[in-house]
Parts: structure tokens; sequence; C-alpha cells
């Protein structure tokens, strides 16, 4: 009885908790808000990394374009990437679905450096 109302009392200190402060330190790193930057890599391993692999192969080149062979790739001018990724594309390989209304333009961004910073090397 006497932990219950102990517990009740902590509750009643701690919970309503809309005014408390904020525990700024374990923020995670989820590229959400204006504020956030965008992690490229998380949006990468989330929408890109089934089709293009964590390794950048597109399993050999079937799934997607063997970024670690095929150079050129990656070396085109990032506006033409982004493009690609917020459009789609059709190719030799397959076609990739256009990404314009699952992420937003600083997230198409940050993935494509993501891309060439990993994979374009
Ligand atoms: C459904 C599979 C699939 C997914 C998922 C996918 N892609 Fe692609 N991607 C492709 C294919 C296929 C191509 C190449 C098309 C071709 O040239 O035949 C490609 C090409 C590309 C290129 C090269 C563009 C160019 O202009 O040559 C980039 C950059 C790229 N993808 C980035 C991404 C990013 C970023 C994501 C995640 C947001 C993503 N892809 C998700 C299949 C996919």
């Amino acid at each position: 009885m006497k932990k219950l109302l102990f517990a009740t009392l902590l509750l009643a200190a701690c919970g309503g908790g809309e005014s408390a402060p904020a525990p700024k330190a374990e923020a995670p790193k989820a590229p959400e808000g204006e504020a956030a930057k965008v992690d490229g890599k998380a949006i990468y391993d989330q929408y890109c990394v089934s089709c293009h692999q964590a390794d950048g192969t597109g399993m050999g080149g079937k799934m997607a374009p063997d970024f670690t062979q095929d150079k050129a790739r990656l070396a085109k001018a990032d506006a033409d990437l982004e493009k690609s990724v917020k459009d789609g594309m059709t190719g030799d390989i397959g076609t990739m679905p256009p990404w314009g209304s699952t992420l937003k333009d600083d997230q198409i961004k940050a993935v494509v450096g993501y891309m060439k910073a990993t994979f374009g090397k």
C-alpha cells in the first residue's frame, strides 16, 4: 500500500509532462522536422536498400546499377541524380519508382550525397 502511494505521488509529480523540458541528449536522429539534420544513411536504409543493397551493388547490377562498378552513374551531376530519384527512372536494368511524393527535396539531396560519398569513390 505504501509502495502504491509512493508510485502515485511520483506519477503526480512527473505526470502531465507536457510542460516538462524534454531531455535533449537522447533525441533520436530521425530525419524529421525542418530543423533536424537529415540523415542520408537512414533514408537509404529505409527506402533504397531493398534494391540498391547495403553495399551499393544492386545485387550485382540485377536489381539496380552496381555503383561500385558502374562509376559513371554516381559521377553524374547532383541535380541529375536528384531528378532521377525524385521522378523515378526506367533504363536497361529496370524501373526505379519516383520518390518525390515520399521524400522531401532535402532528404533526396541527403541520400544522394550519402550514396556518392559511400559508393561513388
Ligand atoms: C524498386 C527498386 C529500387 C528502389 C527501391 C530504389 N531504386 Fe534507385 N534505381 C533502381 C533502378 C532499377 C535504377 C536504374 C534504372 C536503369 O537505369 O535501368 C536505379 C537508379 C538509381 C540511381 C542512378 C540514377 C541515374 O541517373 O543514373 C540513383 C542515384 C538511385 N537509383 C537512387 C535511389 C535512392 C536514393 C533510392 C531510395 C530513396 C532508390 N534509388 C530506391 C531501382 C530502385
